[in-house]
């Protein structure tokens, strides 16, 4: 049995979720159920990064202690996961003690190994990225100096400790080089490595101006660096230090990141890693952002997209397939009222829902409801079928999940253009033999494509299978291969999805 472990970023306790931290999570998702649909042992992370100076401050904003402040919006994430049809194995929170200890014991590891030094940190800090910046890489408007993230930056001198980052430049673009597929997109690739390439300082990876922190071993006048504290939770999760039972699924197989978190996933995380002795992840995937009716989500534009009001508005299935056939996965994208209403209407209705309502209700109709026998696949929608789980795998491997819908799609019009060429409800009197060929036919081709469709749309997915008299123990990638014997009795179909007036 292959094995496979995909993270989330764990999301910052400071304010509600909204819709990118539903995105993140969506891709990965996704890729779990692919992988457990085809019979894989699946490890599917996500959870919480609750310390830092950012959080500290919500919580004083809240007027609440950080403890308390960060069990309530925690709670808001885990709800999200459940509204969000998330198939998470497990929930990590940074507060929780064995990820304290995790950390601690990481910190020694590289202590021990001489890749930790105390010096002096003095330079730029940025809050809401928790990023150190040089001063090369900030621009100043009306007296305030901004890092190209748009957040603003102060000035910090303090006592810290510090990683050896600088040494680990070569053994870094070492690493890109033989494991070529490390970092996707390839564009983004090319940014980190042109980035190492032009030079990397040693990192400060403790602070001494708040307490909100692990505390440094040895030191508890300085909290570890929120950075180093939150990627952790990856080998926390899976019992590291003490490598029980979940260890296995050590290294990663992708860690799903957006691209304003890459650097952090893709150059201090191996380093620290291979500095620590352990192996670093096999893949960082860096999605792109999405802007709303195209304007900038922020919270002082008042635009934030939150996906529980969303989801409550037009269903969850339209919600997680429009976020994943809308935009190629590692670019930018547009959320809006009308495309969502477009791919809904024009793609899972007029299309999937149409098909299946169809062919369901011609076997209601003309075959007392019972499932024609088995046909053997004709035409062009027979190699469409045959070639989909593969290639929806093959998509699905690289990330490219709006190509996965795209085939699935052609899958479904090649089926619509059938019915219409056929016109099994003529056949009926002409060629009844041949009209319970093509109806089972497109029988088998909804059943293969709710099959494969199933990580995009549990939901509804669920039910078309039940619709199509598809037993629960069937609907495995394997189990396609098998077919449904003939006679058993189909309910009678009900529409699978609504229309959303534009
Ligand atoms: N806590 C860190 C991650 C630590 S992982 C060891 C963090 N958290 S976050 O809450 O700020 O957000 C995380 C994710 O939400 C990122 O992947 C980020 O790219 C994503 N998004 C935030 N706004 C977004 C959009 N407008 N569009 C798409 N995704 C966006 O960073």
């Amino acid at each position: 049995m292959r094995r496979c472990y995909l993270t989330t970023p764990i999301y910052y306790v400071n304010d509600k979720p909204h819709i990118g931290h539903a995105y993140t999570s969506l891709a990965a998702d996704v890729l779990a159920r692919w992988r457990r649909l085809s019979g894989d042992e699946v490890f599917f992370l996500t959870g919480t990064d609750e310390h830092g100076q950012k959080v500290e401050k919500a919580a004083r904003d809240a007027g609440m202690d950080p403890q308390g402040f960060t069990d309530r919006v925690s709670t808001a994430f885990r709800d999200l996961t459940a509204t969000m049809g998330f198939s998470n194995d497990a929930f990590i929170r940074t507060t929780e003690e064995r990820h304290r200890h995790a950390c601690q014991e990481l910190w020694k590891r590289l202590a021990d190994r001489g890749e930790i030094y105390l010096g002096g940190y003095e330079g730029w800090y940025a809050v809401r990225d928790e990023a150190f910046y040089g001063p090369d890489e900030l621009t100043e408007r009306d007296g305030v100096k901004y890092a190209p993230s748009g957040a603003p930056v102060e000035w910090v001198t303090e006592p810290s400790y510090f990683f050896r980052l600088s040494d680990w430049q070569e053994r870094l673009l070492r690493f890109y080089e033989e494991h070529p597929d490390f970092i996707a997109p390839q564009s983004r690739r090319n940014e980190v490595i042109a980035f190492v390439k032009s030079g990397l300082s040693d990192l400060s990876i403790s602070r001494t101006s708040f307490r909100w922190g692990v505390p440094v071993p040895g030191d508890d006048a300085h909290v570890m660096y929120v950075w180093l504290d939150a990627l952790t939770n990856y080998i926390t999760a899976l019992g590291w230090p003490e490598e029980g039972e979940a260890w296995k699924f050590w290294p990663a197989d992708v860690h799903f990141v957006g691209k304003d978190i890459l650097r952090f996933h893709a150059i201090y995380w191996p380093a620290f890693l291979m500095a620590a002795g352990l192996e670093p992840p096999k893949r960082v995937f860096a999605h792109g952002w999405w802007t709303n009716e195209g304007q900038k989500i922020s919270k002082s534009l008042g635009n934030v997209i939150d996906p529980v009001a969303l989801v409550e508005e037009y269903g969850l299935d339209p919600v997680r397939y429009f976020l994943l056939r809308e935009v190629p996965f590692g670019q930018d994208g547009d959320f809006s009222r009308a495309a969502l209403a477009n791919r809904t209407n024009g793609e899972l209705a007029d299309v999937l829902g149409n098909l299946a309502n169809r062919t369901l209700t011609l076997i209601q109709k003309n075959c007392e409801a019972k499932l024609p026998a088995p046909a053997a696949p004709e035409g062009e929608l027979g190699t469409l079928l045959a070639d989909l789980p593969e290639r929806i795998g093959q998509h699905l491997e690289r990330q490219e999940f709006h190509l996965a819908l795209e085939a699935a799609f052609a899958a479904a019009r090649a089926a619509n253009a059938y019915i219409t060429t056929e016109a099994p409800w003529a056949l009926r009197k002409t060629d009844p033999a041949r009209m319970a060929q093509v109806l089972r036919r497109l029988h088998d081709a909804l059943r293969v494509l709710a099959t494969v469709l199933q990580p995009f749309m549990p939901g509804t997915m669920a039910a078309m299978l039940d619709q199509l008299g598809v037993p629960p123990e069937a609907r495995g990638l394997a189990s396609l291969a098998k077919p449904l014997p003939e006679g058993a009795t189909l309910p009678p179909p009900v529409p699978l999805f609504r229309k959303i007036e534009a």
